[in-house]
């Protein structure tokens, strides 16, 4: 009994000096706090980063790292250049000066935990699905082992899930959980509302329950009348995507995405097989408050520009013809695919001739494509989206004119870091209005993705739905006559 005692007054002694020796910055004191809130959504058992960074053990083990990262500011991952628009949780996400010094100190010292009984913030869980409302967790009724067409390594395949919907509803947050991480590239949640639910669940009927494959959309029928059919390119409504990287999963307050009684949401996976597949059973949660909660209805409209990327200089063969490209692109996703380079370009008013093609070394392609509002509308968020050549993607309000304003710019695109930006303060276009989204292209031939251990050479690539096609696309999430 008096050993514990001394034993414990002998420990509060060492740690009383332990801890005014040390004056420098503590894990547990000021490295914790930061880690906490700006790492360990990511960093933590069961988060997305491959290690966690919620102890003091953890945090010295990889002190020098956490340094040499943050200082290149290459972690946390923050995609959006300076010249984006103000956008919400970028504070969450960057550094102070204040903070990388903490964590340069720290580390220098020998990274110390200082005394636990400092530490006062807990680490940040990754972003669920909060707020009020009641949560839905839908998965596909089986599990699917995903294959693709012959030589082909994407497969595009379409769930049916059933929401039960007795009354329209407001999707106001939407976790996707992708299964297999490996083989998952994207996953689309689309309402098939009214005549669409009816073909939804005919097609999973006529696939004995099991999903149909579905490069493209959802290959409902659809009526292309109406500028909000168009704005989406004729694809259903979208109520939430994941792809790499995807963060956030709530809308910005006040906001929802409305979801009518009856429908079923067909959830798009697309699969590249470039690693080993397997099983996969992809689920969705969706937070949904009653359609009488004064909610502001967003949806999402889809800008894309061609993609029209020839081979560099010094590269020929067959594989350098756009007319084997686009034939290989209707042998692996029917016949329609064809009609997109040419629909492409119309929609945007441009032609081949726009596309030089003489490329140089093929390291900096642009497009781009400029498209008129009609309607009034304010936009919440804006998105990109590219694959692996993509280089640098922007949108931009007005280009060239006096109010000429960038919502959203990727500077250095990774593929693996996707996510959807809403902004802080949403923008209210009009009529008289243009937004323009621009893509660059590294079409070189040290450009080429690299399939397992071996980089592909290169070849005139077109818009395409596989992750070695490349596609240039923007989304917008706005509120229409807001
Ligand atoms: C949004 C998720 C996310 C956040 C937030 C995040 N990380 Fe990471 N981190 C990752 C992922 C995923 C990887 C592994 C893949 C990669 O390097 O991109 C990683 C890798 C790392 C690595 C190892 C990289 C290497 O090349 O050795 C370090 C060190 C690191 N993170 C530190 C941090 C620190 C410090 C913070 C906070 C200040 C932070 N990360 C915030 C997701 C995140």
């Amino acid at each position: 009994m008096r050993s514990a005692l001394l034993l414990a007054v002998f420990g509060a002694l060492v740690l009383a000096v332990l801890g005014s020796a040390t004056s420098g910055p503590t894990y547990n004191r000021d490295v914790a706090p930061i880690l906490d809130a700006k790492c360990a959504s990511c960093h933590r058992l069961g988060g997305i980063a491959p290690f966690s960074l919620t102890t003091a053990a953890d945090a010295k083990a990889h002190a020098a790292g956490i340094v040499r990262l943050t200082k290149a500011g290459l972690m946390p991952p923050w995609m959006p250049g300076a010249d984006s628009a103000s956008i919400v949780g970028r504070d969450k996400r960057r550094l102070t000066t204040d903070e990388l010094a903490t964590l340069s100190r720290w580390a220098a010292a020998g990274a110390p935990a200082g005394n636990p009984a400092d530490r006062h913030s807990k680490p940040s869980l990754g972003a669920g699905l909060s707020g009020p409302g009641r949560t839905v967790t839908l998965a596909p009724a089986k599990a699917y082992t995903p294959h693709a067409p012959g030589g082909a390594i994407d497969d595009y395949h379409c769930f049916v899930l059933d929401p039960k919907l007795t009354q329209d509803a407001f999707v106001t947050a939407a976790l996707i959980k992708p299964q297999r991480t490996g083989i998952v590239h994207h996953v689309i949640l689309y309402e098939a509302a009214g005549a669409q639910a009816t073909d939804a669940t005919r097609l999973n009927a006529a696939s004995g329950g099991k999903g149909w494959t579905c490069f493209g959309g959802p290959g409902l029928p659809f009526d292309l009348s109406g500028s909000s059919s168009l704005s989406r390119l004729g694809q259903p409504p979208w109520i939430a995507a994941w792809v790499p990287g995807h963060t956030t999963n709530a809308l910005p307050s006040g906001t929802g995405v409305l979801l009518h009684k009856g429908s079923k949401i067909v959830m798009q996976v697309h699969y590249n097989l470039i690693e080993a597949a397997g099983p996969d059973r992809s689920q969705a949660q969706l937070r949904l408050r009653p359609a009488t909660t004064p909610l502001t209805p967003l949806e999402t409209q889809l800008y894309a520009a061609p993609v029209e990327l020839p081979c560099p200089d010094g590269v020929s063969g067959p594989q350098c013809s756009r007319q084997k490209t686009l034939q290989e692109e209707v042998d692996k996703y029917g016949a329609s695919a064809a009609f997109v380079p040419a629909g492409l370009l119309k929609l945007c008013n441009r032609t081949l001739a726009d596309y030089p093609q003489s490329v140089g070394l093929g390291t900096s392609i642009p497009t781009t494509c400029d498209r008129a509002i009609t309607q009034k509308e304010t936009v919440y968020g804006v998105a990109g989206h590219m694959h692996l050549r993509g280089q640098d993607i922007s949108v931009v309000l007005n280009p060239g004119t006096p109010k000429e304003q960038t919502l959203l710019h990727i500077p250095a695109w990774v593929f693996h870091w996707q996510d959807v930006y809403y902004l802080k303060e949403p923008v209210t276009i009009g009529p008289g209005d243009t937004v323009r989204v621009r893509c660059t292209f590294d079409n070189s031939k040290a450009g080429q993705p690299v399939i397992g251990d071996k980089q592909l050479t290169p070849r005139y690539v077109l818009w395409g739905e596989g992750s070695t096609d490349e596609m240039c696309l923007a989304m917008l999430s706005v509120a229409i006559g807001a």
